[in-house]
């Protein structure tokens, strides 16, 4: 399995070596507009493999040394500084970014599935498809997956948790819609061993805990990567696996709560061939208002 990451910042180089130390790939491409730091990245994480069971070649590259790739990566991102009060703010930059590369990474690797990291990554995932399809006749909407919720809904259950004694894999509750203020919890359908989990107020406070939680960590050290890179792992060995996990991830809606034309965070099967199924969470008139209010929210953002 290649995996080809773009971009590698601090996340960029934390997935790569979450990938690595897994042995989630056989060989791992790391591109970067800086290539030294690219190197330097590669080789520090190549000679930590040699502390691992595993086998695979960890390198630097060009945008045509990821041609051929199983899964590409994006997680390439012009910097977000601490008065940015909104992911939102990235739109134009990233934009002009994946446009620049999109097409050519799709052209080296049309049958990838791409990961996209980058924010808004709603916007970008969706704005990202557009590009792709525009550049490969063959490329499929179940090829382009942003992390989307997967973030929040890990933040939100690691909260339920400590407040329910249950760990946070056995709570089945889902934050769906936007990365980013619009999102809420699907707490109609929340359950842990078939028990409803109550909707009390409490627990919307929870939502907007785990939502500002992502803010304090940034203001803080200027940015996120472990949460990020862990949802990415899940998503890269359901896919390499063939696991079939049911992870929210940010993918095309075609019709859910009557939405068209955006990317948002809906529960999906994912597997070797990217999403295989969309699945359609069962929400109360306020959640259903809620996910449309985020595809108003990032319908706005979407350049093309
Ligand atoms: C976060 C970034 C990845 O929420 O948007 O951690």
């Amino acid at each position: 399995m290649k995996i080809s990451i773009i971009g590698i910042g601090k996340v960029g180089s934390t997935i790569s070596f979450v990938i690595a130390k897994d042995g989630l790939a056989s060989e791992l491409v790391l591109y970067n507009r800086t290539r030294e730091i690219a190197h330097a990245e590669a080789l520090d994480i190549q000679q930590a493999v040699a502390l691992t069971p595993h086998r695979l070649l960890v390198r630097d590259g060009d945008i045509e040394d990821t041609a051929k790739s199983d899964i590409i990566i994006l997680a390439v991102s012009a910097p977000m500084t601490k008065e940015m009060k909104s992911r939102a703010e990235l739109l134009l930059s990233n934009t002009q970014i994946m446009l620049s590369l999109i097409p050519l990474l799709v052209r080296h690797s049309p049958q990838a599935i791409f990961i996209n990291v980058s924010n808004p990554v709603d916007a970008l995932t969706y704005q990202i498809w557009q590009i792709a399809r525009q550049h490969s006749k063959q490329i499929h909407w179940q090829q382009v997956i942003g992390t989307g919720t997967l973030i929040d809904s890990a933040r939100f259950r690691d909260l339920l948790a400590s407040q329910l004694g249950i760990h946070p894999a056995d709570i089945n509750a889902y934050i769906l819609g936007e990365h980013g203020d619009g999102q809420f919890a699907a707490l109609s359908s929340a359950m842990c061993g078939g028990e409803f989990i109550d909707a009390n107020p409490l627990r919307q406070q929870m939502v907007e805990d785990a939502k500002q939680s992502a803010w304090t960590i940034f203001q803080t050290k200027g940015y996120t990567n472990y949460t990020v890179s862990l949802a990415v792992e899940l998503i890269v060995r359901s896919i390499v696996e063939d696991l079939r996990s049911t992870l929210p991830v940010s993918v095309s809606i075609d019709g859910y709560c009557n939405v068209y034309s955006c990317c948002l965070s809906v529960p999906c099967v994912i597997g070797r061939q990217g999403i295989h199924r969309r699945l359609e969470t069962q929400l109360n008139e306020r959640e259903t208002l809620a996910f449309q209010n985020c595809a108003h929210v990032i319908q706005q953002q979407i350049q093309f």
